[in-house]
């Protein structure tokens, strides 16, 4: 079997109500239909590099609960096959969960509580120490423990393992030292906004954004998404440009990204001679196939179900 991709994320049950348009502070309005499903955006990358085929492990945290005890089992039925061996049980914390409102637009509200994926501990990840030193590629976010995950892209670095960041959800406050570890470092235009303090909408912005998230901040690539104009990158070697997709219509753009950041997890570790603008060209389009199902991981794509031009 091919080295793992290593997922370091977070598991969190996500309760999506679906409405016409979003309420006002003070306002009660009729939804039109609730569901529950499995979320956390590192658990939803882990998922989606699955479902294409790529060896992937998890390693989280729930809570001793009905919630957890619900995930642990979708993680087993439904996760295309991710390793969930190392997804920790806390006594402690509650299961994180997700309250989301999707509009007709196929736009989201999110409001997280971390709960077990904020209490993981340096000692508990030194356990999974060897795990990371021999990935193929690791894969972090932003919603497990910082300091936790800060350590675990610098062990992944110092064993010369290549690291994909996504710093999701948007935060000013991440370490230099976060960046400085990401070989590959995504985010979309809202965090880079508010990573940068600049305004960025559409491809332009964009760019000058990556280029100092490579120079400034010192990542090794930067890739920005978005949504349906594409992605921009810019690499410390001085590549860069913007890759256009072919923009379609939303039913819900939850989890889009997270689709987005898992397929090119997916082609990093486990297709190793495409260059970079073929794998994100190739990323948009899952991501896109995302963006036109209900939920998170319920919206993401298995390999049999995409053309086979993306497999080639
Ligand atoms: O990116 C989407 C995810 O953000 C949801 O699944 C929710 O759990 C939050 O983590
Ligand atoms: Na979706």
């Amino acid at each position: 079997m091919s080295k793992a991709i290593v997922v370091l994320g977070s598991c969190i049950v996500d309760n999506i109500t679906y409405v016409s348009t979003f309420p006002r502070k003070g306002e009660t309005v009729v939804g039109r239909r609730v569901a529950t499903g499995c979320g956390g955006k590192g658990a939803n990358q882990a998922v989606a590099a699955a479902r294409l085929g790529g060896n992937v492990r998890l390693i989280g945290k729930v809570g001793d609960d009905s919630m957890g005890r619900f995930y642990l089992e979708e993680l087993r039925r439904s996760s295309g096959g991710v390793d969930s061996d190392l997804v920790t049980v806390s006594k402690e914390d509650s299961t994180g969960t997700a309250s989301i409102t999707v509009d007709d637009a196929g736009e989201n509200t999110i409001i997280i509580v971390p709960g077990a994926n904020e209490s993981m501990t340096l000692q508990e990840l030194e356990a999974v120490r060897s795990v990371i030193e021999q990935a193929a590629l690791l894969v972090c976010q932003c919603e497990v423990n910082m300091a936790v995950t800060q350590q675990a892209l610098l062990i992944a670095k110092q064993a010369g393992v290549r690291t994909l960041m996504n710093a999701a959800p948007a935060t000013a406050e991440l370490p230099d030292e976060v960046i400085q570890n990401s070989h590959f470092f995504c985010v979309n235009e809202t965090e880079a906004q508010t990573l940068l303090g600049m305004k960025v909408t559409g491809p332009g912005d964009a760019a000058d954004a990556c280029k100092r998230l490579v120079e400034e901040k010192g990542c090794h690539t930067a890739v920005i998404t978005l949504g349906g104009q594409g992605c921009v990158y810019h690499t410390r070697d001085g590549h860069g440009g913007h890759v256009p997709t072919v923009p379609v219509t939303a039913t819900d753009t939850t989890g889009a990204g997270d689709c987005f950041v898992g397929a090119m997890a997916y082609y990093l570790a486990e297709v190793r001679e495409l260059a970079l603008p073929e794998i994100l060209r190739r990323c948009c389009l899952v991501a896109a196939v995302a963006v036109q199902h209900p939920g998170t991981q319920t919206s993401f794509p298995y390999k049999q179900q995409l053309p086979a031009e993306l497999f080639s």
